[in-house]
């Protein structure tokens, strides 16, 4: 059943090319994409004012990259809420805006209740959601799932990659139709997100690396990510993949809070995991992971190949190869996984069933 696979979560992370292409490549047509709804035209989606994405968990991360690429790309507002928060808190809501509710299991009884909520107030529900006929499915007014297939290990990996893609497909199409985006630029777009697959492939390949560094931090009390945009989202699923399985205690912040506080914590030997895949602010980053550095810290950088990173930064490098910035966080996430993933498994963990932890979480 594990597919000779020692665990699930190995096989579901290893799942993740043919993931992205089941979800991708029915949702493109003549290289444009088309979320094949067909109430949700592009005059509909050229009126939508806020777009508030609302999940929990890892989905709420997936979330965070989507605002990032729907604000950068149709230059639309949109949030991203916790379920529980977002629930209780008399969220401000109209009827032009859409609600994107985010799902693996599509029973989630606070993200449930999330859009139960935006429905009572006349707001348009679109669903991401994985399991076909779920309650998420069934109430929402758009769904478009996500085909990862069954997903059995707890902590989520192959799910979360197709919700970014499905939700960079949403933002391709918005941005369009928004006239943000050229149909050439939509369509470059489209085709490098539909060959994302091909591009992971080298970093399920180098595991070993990976296996390797986890094995260099195995014994670690605690530890940061830390990164930017894109790379901020990440750092904050990367911190949650490593404490939910191997019980290490793990922070993720904002490159630039640091000095507010946390770099307070950094002591002789913490480990910093600095995530700097973004041109834009890479030098930003790269001095954030210097200043910890120079506080003792040991710091693993994730950049790109072609990086220039100074001496004094980094302890260990692990370069991504080269592809569209935008969709840099389908390749970081990879041996994100990977190294929570063989930290779990050097610590003699549960790996595919953490203590406390269900894969579907149907209560408040
Ligand atoms: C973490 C994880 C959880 C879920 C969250 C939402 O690895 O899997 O954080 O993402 O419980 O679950 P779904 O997506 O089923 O609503």
């Amino acid at each position: 059943e594990k597919g000779g696979y020692p665990h699930f979560m190995l096989k579901e992370i290893h799942e993740q090319p043919a993931a992205i292409t089941a979800t991708v490549s029915p949702r493109v047509e003549d290289g444009m994409p088309d979320l094949r709804l067909p109430e949700l035209t592009d005059e509909r989606l050229r009126k939508i004012r806020n777009i508030h994405l609302v999940a929990c968990g890892t989905a709420m991360h997936a979330g965070m990259v989507g605002k990032t690429a729907i604000e950068r790309l149709a230059r639309v507002h949109a949030e991203v809420d916790i379920a529980s928060e977002f629930r209780y808190r008399d969220p401000i809501l109209d009827p032009e805006d859409l609600v994107i509710i985010i799902s693996q299991s599509g029973e989630t009884s606070d993200t449930l209740a999330a859009l139960r909520l935006a429905k009572s107030r006349g707001v348009p529900v679109l669903a991401i959601v994985n399991v076909v006929g779920s309650s998420i499915a069934r109430a929402a007014d758009y769904v478009l799932y996500t085909y990862a297939g069954p997903e059995i290990a707890v902590a989520s990996t192959k799910a979360y990659m197709v919700q970014l893609c499905t939700l960079y497909l949403f933002a391709f199409r918005l941005a369009y139709a928004k006239g943000r985006l050229s149909e050439a630029e939509t369509e470059h777009l489209t085709a490098e997100l539909l060959r994302a697959g091909e591009v992971i492939q080298p970093r399920l390949a180098d595991c070993e690396q990976i296996k390797y560094l986890a094995s260099r931090f195995v014994n670690t009390q605690s530890c940061f990510f830390i990164g930017r945009g894109f790379d901020y989202a990440l750092s904050l699923e990367g911190s949650l993949k490593l404490k939910e399985i191997s019980y290490v205690h793990s922070d993720a912040y904002a490159a630039g809070e640091l000095k507010h506080g946390t770099i307070s914590l950094i002591t002789e030997g913490v480990p910093v995991i600095a995530l700097a895949t973004q041109k834009q602010v890479y030098e930003k980053t790269i001095s954030n992971a210097k200043e910890t550095k120079s506080r003792g810290a040991r710091v693993i950088l994730f950049t790109t190949k072609d990086a220039v990173v100074p001496d004094g930064v980094a302890d260990y490098v692990v370069r991504l190869d080269d592809y569209e910035e935008l969709l840099m966080p389908l390749q970081l996430i990879v041996p994100l996984q990977l190294f929570a993933y063989y930290m779990a498994v050097l610590r003699g963990c549960d790996v595919d069933k953490p203590r406390n932890l269900a894969k579907s979480v149907t209560v408040e």
